[in-house]
């Protein structure tokens, strides 16, 4: 940190000791937070920026004696590893955020990180991606699609299996286009069938020689779009969004209070004075 002037400093601290004292004065809800927990600035993690209500899995914070609670979002925790932003879906399943887009639809894109961290020919994926019960992510409608994963089948039809050698059950092995699987009941006669959203692709032939040694993979590593579903806030998020404060959550995804930015939380809206109008909460972010 560069050193202020010395005058500056003292102001500073001065203001620092008055909001202090305000805080801990008469104000009947007087409850703060940690105000480093609401990133102002977005961040980046790599080359994706990160705000609100997205938020750093590393900067979770005490709330109201709830420990790790959050700035942001239930399920939009961001791990940054080697400037590889990271989220995860339902528990386990790890993926690489590409890219985020802000907007009146704020959208994602998605790698699985397996898949992104395969430099082989033949990508292998072992899992459905699923969303945690009551989840705010959704696959917005157009541009979702679906590559069907058939391993270890024991089967003849008029498709050709892949030649890649995915997961190494018995049995023959397909990767198709979901408008292209025949009709049947493969779990009857496969082992394991994975169903991998994608992005609307071109059409492919699965029978071509290119596709069954490994070609699917350049579809798998575009990844899959998601995005996220406002109406799942609830009504106090929204107010409190509305009053230009932040919701706050702990972490399981409770809503415990409006974060308002000078500090304060407000259990339903920021008022005037909170919204950083004041002479105190002004001073407080030249500061920093
Ligand atoms: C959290 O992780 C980010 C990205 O790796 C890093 O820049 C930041 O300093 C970390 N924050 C804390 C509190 O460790
Ligand atoms: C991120 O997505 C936006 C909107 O889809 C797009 O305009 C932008 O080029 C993308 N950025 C990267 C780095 O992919
Ligand atoms: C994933 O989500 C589904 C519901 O979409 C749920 O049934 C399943 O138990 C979840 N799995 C994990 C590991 O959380
Ligand atoms: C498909 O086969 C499985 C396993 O034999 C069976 O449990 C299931 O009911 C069948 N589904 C249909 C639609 O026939
Ligand atoms: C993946 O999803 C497909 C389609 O919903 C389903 O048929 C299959 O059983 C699922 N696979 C696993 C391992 O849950
Ligand atoms: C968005 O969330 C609302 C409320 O939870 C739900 O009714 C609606 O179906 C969701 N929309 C999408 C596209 O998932
Ligand atoms: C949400 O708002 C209601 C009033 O609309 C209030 O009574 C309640 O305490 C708020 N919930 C939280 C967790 O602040």
């Amino acid at each position: 940190m560069p050193l202020l002037p010395c005058r500056r400093r003292r102001l500073l601290l001065l203001l620092l000791f008055l909001l202090a004292a305000a805080c801990r004065g008469g104000d009947a809800s007087g409850d703060t937070y940690d105000i480093s927990m609401c990133r102002k600035e977005p961040t980046y993690c790599g080359e994706v920026s990160i705000s609100y209500p997205f938020y750093l899995a590393n900067e979770t914070k005490d709330l109201d004696g709830y420990s790790n609670s959050f700035c942001g979002y239930p399920g939009l925790a961001i791990d940054c590893d080697d400037g590889k932003p990271t989220l995860q879906l339902n528990g386990t399943d790890k993926y690489v955020i590409n890219n985020i887009s802000y907007g009146s639809i704020t959208s994602m894109s998605l790698v699985d990180q397996e898949v992104a961290q395969d430099n082989g020919v033949c990508p292998k994926v072992d899992h459905n991606v699923t969303f945690p019960p009551g989840s705010w992510l959704f696959f917005p409608g157009m541009s979702v699609d679906y590559l069907v994963f058939l391993l270890g089948c024991s089967f003849t039809n008029p498709l050709l299996p892949i030649t890649c050698n995915l997961i190494g059950f018995p049995g023959q092995s397909y990767v198709i286009p979901k408008n292209q699987v025949p009709q049947g009941n493969w779990s009857r006669v496969c082992q394991r069938i994975f169903e991998v959203p994608v992005l609307n692709y071109q059409y492919v032939d699965p029978n071509s020689d290119a596709w069954r040694r490994g070609e699917y993979g350049n579809v798998l590593r575009q990844g899959f779009q998601l995005a996220l579903n406002d109406s799942g806030r609830p009504t106090n998020c929204t107010q409190c969004e509305e009053s230009k404060g932040r919701c706050g959550y702990s972490q399981d995804g409770v809503f415990l209070g409006c974060l308002c930015p000078n500090g304060r939380v407000s259990s339903l809206r920021c008022s005037s004075s909170d919204t950083g109008k004041s002479f105190v909460s002004r001073s407080i972010l030249l500061g920093n």
